[in-house]
């Protein structure tokens, strides 16, 4: 059986752009794959080392999505990324194997430093050891598990390579250790805003999270952007340039094909139209939500998944650190595993 490694940031609720980007083809994935999602706490201190607050509370709130979503415990292992200190250990190690202008150079890296300016300085100049080098971690994440397939959203195809790239020179230099995971897009990629934006994304303000409530998602959808051609209720507009038809779109309303006719034809308001997404929505994300509210009365249970889940993670990490200690001739026993003695 393959491997898959994948995981995100405790730093915010996932939203649609998360569910449609990677999340669902997680849940079909898991069925054929030996699958560890990652709650990554240490690479969500790199840019939020000042509010360890926000990372804690949010661990949990990422755990409860991924259940809601259909993330199942019996077969995916989800584990804390600060749980196993072995991914910080391998960190190391692959620090020697990258170097700094090449992490200068990661498109990710460098466009999150020009959002990140005001922790980092107008030209990144205040950029820490640690924000820079959160590739290589991620690349230990990914290699610790020995993952064969990373499904991830397009932004973080240059991760997957420069993990690539590291494990490349590892196997070159120690003898083969690693497999070269893949990337794995899945079709929908990128979800677009409520404002027409190419991404949706937590820091621009346009994105329905799985979670909002009915009064959020009318307040949203109804600020949502239309074609601008149609000023009057009975105006014959074009549905591809509406945002309140790509989200039609994308939750597969039944009645789409209606939607558009009508829109070209002038038949149909905005207002109504947006009622009728706003509807749809709620049942859309019904099913998650209900699941949701489980798992928020019942803490403990999400607490047993993410203890498993950090075991068999563990277990593995492990493994996989005895052998890549044998080939970097550093398998001193000077102290024994385990505390049984
Ligand atoms: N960098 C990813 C993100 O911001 C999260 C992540 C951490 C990840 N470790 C990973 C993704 C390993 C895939 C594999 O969304
Ligand atoms: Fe968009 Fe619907 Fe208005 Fe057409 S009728 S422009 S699809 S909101």
């Amino acid at each position: 059986m393959k491997t898959i490694l994948t995981g995100d940031r405790p730093t915010g609720n996932l939203h649609l752009g998360h569910y449609f980007g990677s999340l669902k083809t997680r849940v079909e994935l898991q069925k054929e794959y030996e699958t560890y999602i990652e709650i990554a706490d240490v690479q969500a201190l790199t840019d939020n080392f000042h509010d360890p607050e926000k990372v804690r509370k949010n661990v949990r709130e990422l755990a409860i999505d991924y259940l809601s979503c259909g993330i199942d415990p019996k077969t995916t292992s989800t584990y804390v990324q600060s749980q196993i200190p072995e991914i910080a250990e391998l960190t190391i190690f692959f620090s020697n194997l990258v170097t700094v202008s090449r992490l200068m150079r990661n498109p990710t890296t460098k466009a999150e430093l020009a959002q990140k300016k005001g922790l980092f300085g107008q030209n990144g100049e205040s950029i820490t050891y640690g924000f820079l080098g959160y590739p290589v971690s991620q690349a230990a994440d990914i290699a610790v598990f020995n993952a064969d397939l990373v499904p991830v959203g397009e932004d973080q195809i240059p991760h997957i390579e420069q993990t690539r790239e590291i494990v490349r020179k590892f196997n070159t230099i120690y003898g083969d250790t690693f497999r070269e995971p893949e990337a794995y897009l899945s079709q929908s990629k990128r979800v677009k805003g409520l404002d027409g934006n190419e991404k949706m994304g937590k820091s621009l303000g346009n994105a329905i999270y799985l979670k909002d409530d009915l009064e959020t998602i009318s307040k949203k959808i109804k600020n949502a952007v239309t074609d601008p051609q149609k000023i009057k209720k009975d105006d014959p507009a074009n549905p591809e340039v509406c945002m309140v038809y790509y989200y039609h779109q994308l939750i597969q309303n039944d009645q789409l094909e209606t939607v558009c006719k009508e829109c070209k034809a002038g038949s149909r308001g905005c207002v109504a139209c947006k009622q009728e997404l706003i509807q749809k929505m709620m049942e859309f994300l019904k099913p998650i939500q209900e699941k949701r509210a489980y798992y928020e009365a019942h803490p403990e249970e999400v607490e047993r998944v993410l203890k498993e889940g950090t075991r068999k993670a563990k277990e593995k990490a492990q493994n996989t650190m005895r052998k890549v200690k044998e080939q970097m001739k550093i398998d001193y026993h000077y102290i024994k595993e385990g505390n049984d003695e």
